[in-house]
């Protein structure tokens, strides 16, 4: 029977490092929206939606990588402890998590850490109808706090899964520091699946990365990070007001998703004391993505303490999934 213990709730602790990071990026020029606020429910809702749509490819790449090589993972992981960040639907998880329990005499364990709450509570709900003798430890939390708590049983050896090419979502510092924090919670010989998106044509990420015609999903998990500021921090912002595009900066390696009011915007969010105003067709970011040269990812993972045992490539689209040994 499969079971879920207590969600472990560290939320409070991200609140405050996360207010400080939306208060300084909506006060500087050009003005960003951290990430973290596209996955309240009805964002991490919308990015699920955007993951059925063929052309966004991070997805089906990842999905069609983990099943051709499940065997292989499944070997080289034998049956540890999983924790996985991120894990929003944890669609392809459950690919692995069903291959490993198969193979596991005792309870599987499983860590999921997101910081969608909702999403969180709804994936270990269905992970336990769906997978037998799984027994599932959800954080609601950020990394960070998430990893913090991780670390506290240095006992576990461990498979931590990072996918969707979450690694690219954050800056070059903030990326350093989390495979830091993850080297730190684990141990020696651990491993890490990481999905990892290369490089490549502008016209190729600017389709998987804006809407088909007829679609509107990318624009509204863009715009919905509004409605998520409204609603936390007691805001007025009209969505319907702002335009959307993602875009490929060739020079940083970097898509960006930015959103721009078709009319001056006065705003407010009265919960941070913080107003301004957002002048017609003025870009705020609110996601990036980079996308990695091969020689860098090598540096920041032997700079950080991890080796690549394997290599799962989806050449076509230049998206891999690689299994780490933690050094
Ligand atoms: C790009 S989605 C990937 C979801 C899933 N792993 C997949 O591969 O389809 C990123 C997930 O990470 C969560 N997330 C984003 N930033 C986070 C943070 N700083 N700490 C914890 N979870 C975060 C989101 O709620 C979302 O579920």
């Amino acid at each position: 029977m499969s079971a879920i213990r207590g969600l472990i709730d560290v939320r409070v602790d991200d609140a405050t490092s996360g207010i400080r990071d939306l208060i300084a990026g909506l006060s500087k020029t050009p003005r960003v929206i951290p990430t973290v606020y596209g996955y309240d429910e009805r964002g991490s809702e919308i990015y699920a939606q955007i993951c059925d749509l063929k052309t966004y490819y991070p997805y089906h790449a990842e999905w069609a990588l983990l099943t051709r090589n499940i065997d292989s993972i499944c070997d080289q992981a034998g049956t540890r402890e999983i924790v996985e960040l991120g894990c929003g639907t944890a669609t392809k998880t459950e690919l692995l998590l069903s291959r490993m329990a198969i193979n596991s005499q005792a309870p599987l364990r499983y860590v999921p850490i997101d910081v969608s709450e909702e999403m969180l509570r709804r994936t270990s709900v269905r992970l336990a109808d769906s997978i037998e003798s799984l027994e599932i430890h959800p954080i609601a939390g950020d990394y960070h706090s998430g990893l913090s708590i991780v670390g506290q049983r240095p006992e576990a050896s461990r498979l931590f899964l990072f996918m969707g090419s979450s690694l690219g979502n954050m800056s070059e510092e903030k990326r350093r520091e989390l495979l830091g924090d993850i080297r730190s919670a684990g141990r020696r010989g651990d491993l890490m699946a990481i999905g990892v998106d290369f490089d490549k044509s502008r016209s190729t990420l600017e389709n998987a990365y804006n809407d088909p015609p007829e679609y509107d999903l990318w624009h509204n998990f863009l715009t919905n990070r509004l409605t998520c500021l409204n609603r936390t921090f007691d805001g007025n912002f009209d969505p319907s007001a702002f335009d959307s595009r993602l875009t490929y900066n060739t020079d940083a390696c970097r898509m960006e998703a930015q959103i721009w009011p078709r009319v001056d915007v006065e705003f407010r969010l009265d919960g941070l004391d913080l107003q301004g105003v957002i002048k017609a067709n003025e870009r705020v970011t609110v996601d990036t993505s980079h996308k990695f040269k091969p020689d860098e990812l090598n540096e920041l993972l032997s700079s950080t303490g991890m080796r690549i045992m394997a290599s799962y490539d989806e050449s076509a689209v230049k998206y891999s999934l690689l299994l780490l040994e933690m050094m």
